[in-house]
C-alpha cells in the first residue's frame, strides 16, 4: 500500500527561451508560494523535452538551460527552499518512461489535446517525432520519480497531467497501489493575453514582455499594446473588456482603487490611450526592474549558478535511483535485492 503523500511540488521551464511575464503569473508566482509551504520543492529544467521538438537544433537547448534557471532565480525561486536538477541527468527517469509507455496507446496520445494543438501549430501531421508524441508519459515520470504531488502548471498544461493520472491509475491498478494522483496548481490568470490581444502571451507569437527586458523595450512594448480601436480620439467612450492595457492594470497594479478609477474615466470618454499606457510602462518596469537586476548580477558567476544546479541534481540522482528500486520491486522485477 503506498504511503500517504508528503506535501511535494514539482514544476519546470522548457529550455527553448527567456522567460516572459505569461510565465510569471501562470506559474512561477505559484512555485514562490509553495516552496514556503510544502514540504519540498523542485525545479525541473526539461532538456530531453525540449528536445522532442528541437531534435535539429540541440544547441538551442543546451544553451538556454542557464536562461530558464536564471529567470527563476532572478524570481525568487530559491535554491536554499527548491532543488533544481536537469533531467537528461536522471536515467530513472528515461526507465521509468519505458514501463509508462505500455500503459498508454498511440491513439491516446494523439487525442491529448495539448500534444494535438502543437502538433498542429508544428505542422508535423503523420511525420510527427514519436518523442514529441511520447512527451507527456516522460512528463508524469518527471514527476513520479520524486513522488512529487502539486504541480503549478499554466493551464495549457492540464490535458498532460490528466493523462498523467490516467497512467498513475493503470499502473496502479496492474501492479497494486503505488503512486498518488498529483493535483495541477493553477493561478487566478490562468493564462496572459499577448500584447497585441492575441489568447496567449507565448514566445512563438512574439507577443509576450520579458522577465529581462530593458525599461526601453518595457516602454516600446506597453506603447504598441492592443487596446480599443474604435476609441480614436481622446473624448470617445473607450472599452476595458478586450483591451490588454488594463488586462495588464489589473494583474500588476497593486492599487486597484486607481485601477478602477481610470476605467470608469475611459468608458466614459476623456482618458487618452497614452495616459494609461505611460502607468502601465511604470507599473510593469517598477515589476521587472528588480529582477532584471537580480539576474545581472547572477549572470556574473554562471559556474556558480551551475555549481548549485549540480548539486541539487546529485542530489535527485540518489532520490530517483533509490526509487526506482523501490518500484521495480512492487513491479516484480527486483530480481537481485
Ligand atoms: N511541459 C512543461 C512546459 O512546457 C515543462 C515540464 C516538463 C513540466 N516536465 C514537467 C512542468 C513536470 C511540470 C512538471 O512548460
Amino acid at each position: 500500500m503506498a504511503k500517504t503523500p508528503s506535501n511535494i511540488a514539482l514544476t519546470g521551464d522548457r529550455p527553448t527561451g527567456k522567460l516572459h511575464l505569461g510565465h510569471y503569473v501562470g506559474s512561477i508566482q505559484n512555485r514562490l508560494k509553495l516552496q514556503d509551504t510544502s514540504d519540498k520543492s523542485y525545479y525541473l529544467i526539461p532538456d530531453v523535452q525540449a528536445l522532442t521538438d528541437n531534435s535539429d537544433n540541440p544547441s538551442k537547448v543546451s544553451e538556454n538551460v542557464i536562461e530558464v534557471i536564471l529567470d527563476n532565480m532572478a524570481c525568487g525561486v530559491d535554491p536554499k527552499k527548491t532543488t533544481y536538477f536537469i533531467q537528461s541527468q536522471i536515467p530513472e527517469i528515461a526507465e521509468m518512461t519505458v514501463f509508462f509507455l505500455n500503459l498508454v496507446t498511440v491513439a491516446r496520445l494523439k487525442r491529448n489535446p495539448t500534444i494535438k494543438s502543437e502538433m498542429q501549430q508544428k505542422g508535423y501531421g503523420e511525420d510527427v517525432p514519436a518523442g514529441f508524441l511520447c512527451y507527456p508519459v516522460s512528463q508524469a515520470a518527471d514527476i513520479l520519480i520524486l513522488r512529487a504531488t502539486s504541480i503549478p502548471v499554466g493551464e495549457d498544461q492540464l490535458p498532460i497531467i490528466e493523462q498523467a493520472n490516467e497512467l498513475i491509475r493503470k499502473f496502479n491498478h496492474i501492479y497494486g497501489e503505488f503512486f498518488h494522483e498529483i493535483t495541477p496548481v493553477l493561478s487566478e490568470t490562468k493564462r496572459l493575453v499577448g500584447i497585441d490581444g492575441q489568447a496567449k502571451a507565448s514566445k512563438s507569437l512574439g507577443n509576450a514582455i520579458y522577465l529581462s527586458d530593458s525599461d526601453e523595450v518595457i516602454a516600446k512594448k506597453v506603447m504598441s499594446m492592443y487596446t480599443d480601436p474604435t476609441h480614436i480620439k481622446v473624448e470617445d467612450p473607450g472599452k476595458v473588456e478586450g483591451n490588454v492595457v488594463f488586462t495588464y492594470l489589473d494583474i500588476f497594479d497593486a492599487d486597484k482603487a486607481e485601477v478602477e478609477n481610470l476605467k470608469k474615466q475611459y468608458t466614459q470618454g476623456g482618458l487618452g490611450d497614452v495616459v494609461v499606457k505611460k502607468r502601465l510602462i511604470q507599473v510593469l518596469q517598477d515589476f521587472i526592474g528588480p529582477i532584471r537586476a537580480r539576474r545581472q548580477e547572477l549572470e556574473k558567476d554562471k559556474a556558480a549558478i551551475m555549481k548549485i544546479v549540480e548539486e541539487g541534481t546529485k542530489r535527485v540522482q540518489e532520490e530517483a535511483k533509490a526509487y526506482m528500486k523501490e518500484m521495480k520491486k512492487h513491479m516484480g522485477i527486483g530480481y537481485f535485492y
